[in-house]
């Protein structure tokens, strides 16, 4: 029972100023040539694996995001009249909640299932039939669903696109985009075809890439830029992390990769932090590598970056939030800005 008036009762809300970490989108903006083509391509298309995007298109994406960072208002509402289905069957607050956001944000309107037994799927309706439902009452599906191959099953039947939101542990495409942003935005020189040694990154991952879909799609995305990479550690105590062939693809593509089971004499080197702890299995989620922890004891580089998809638990410490190592909240805010940039190129207007 509350019996006190809490003293931020007393004060006026603390509202933010729109321009307030602006000036990284800005530069990004700067650091990258606009090219429209690229991403005009995305139109009318289903998203459900970072595989998808090139490179060309990951980048022209980020710099669509910060140009909708950079601006005051959205303009001219281009979703006006197209509805989005939201099926999230999943708990999610960030990906339900911007994908939502910035879809009202650009003029459009939601109609929404958070759960599947208040669909035909309680009746044993099949997914394909659903599908072919949606395709006249949506403009844009975004599903979430624990069972890896819901959305390929829904993709059989769909005739608007339809975005993995999150696919039990294979995949996580737009987290995956709005990690990049964050990435890029902290340094946009990254974006380059040759990148100096000295500008170059080590990139360390506290988690488990073969149960990990935020993760899984993060490495498909970081192979884009292999060229400003030094090396991706992945920390784990795991004995096989990847998954058959995981390694062997992003290897491939340029990504060098090392493992270590020792994060603390690691840290030191690591431009960029990406840390997870959990993975949603089913309806439940498995934790990887919590002993692994990263707190203001810590002995980051300085100007090192901490990214989480979040949600957090004990393995990021809040005491981090107020020092230069928190890029975690900005790279949730920036979410949005990323998802605006993709639904905005995949919908034609
Ligand atoms: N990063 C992420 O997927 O968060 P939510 O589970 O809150 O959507």
């Amino acid at each position: 029972m509350v019996t006190k008036v809490h003293p931020k009762l007393k004060e006026p809300v603390e509202a933010e100023n729109w321009t307030d970490g602006i000036e990284q989108p800005l530069a990004l903006m700067d650091q990258i040539e606009e090219d429209i083509a690229s991403t005009a391509e995305l139109a009318n298309h289903s998203v459900v694996s970072a595989r998808q995007f090139s490179r060309v298109q990951l980048i022209q994406l980020c710099r669509l995001a910060a140009k909708f960072e950079t601006q005051q208002s959205f303009g001219q509402f281009p979703l006006t009249g197209k509805i989005l289905i939201s099926a999230f069957y999943e708990p999610s607050t960030r990906t339900r909640l911007s994908f939502e956001s910035v879809w009202q944000r650009l003029g459009g309107d939601i109609i929404s299932i958070t759960d599947p037994s208040t669909t035909g799927i309680a009746k044993g309706e099949s997914l394909k039939d659903i599908a072919e439902m949606m395709n006249h009452y949506g403009d844009v599906v975004v599903l979430r669903d624990s069972n890896e191959a819901a959305i390929y099953e829904m993709l059989e039947a769909t005739r608007i696109p339809i975005i993995n939101a999150g696919n039990g542990t294979d995949e996580h495409p737009t987290q995956a985009l709005a990690d990049m942003y964050a990435i890029l935005k902290w340094r946009p020189e990254l974006v380059m075809d040759k990148v100096n040694d000295e500008h170059k990154i080590t990139i360390g991952i506290i988690g488990n890439p073969g149960r990990m879909r935020t993760v899984r799609s993060l490495l498909l995305f970081l192979a884009q830029i292999s060229p400003a990479i030094t090396e991706v550690v992945i920390i784990s105590n795991s004995t096989d992390s990847f998954d058959e062939g995981q390694r062997e693809e992003l290897e491939a593509e340029g990504l060098t990769i090392r493992t270590s089971s020792e994060l603390e004499p690691e840290l030191p080197n690591f431009d960029v932090v990406y840390i997870n702890a959990i993975a949603w299995v089913g309806n439940s989620y498995e934790e990887h590598g919590a002993e692994y922890k990263l707190s203001k004891a810590s002995p980051l580089k300085k100007g090192a970056i901490i990214l989480h998809p979040l949600a957090r638990g004990e393995e990021l410490s809040s005491d981090l939030d107020d020092t230069e190592h928190n890029w975690y909240f900005a790279q949730a805010r920036g979410a949005v800005f990323a998802r605006m940039a993709l639904m905005s190129s995949l919908v034609r207007f």
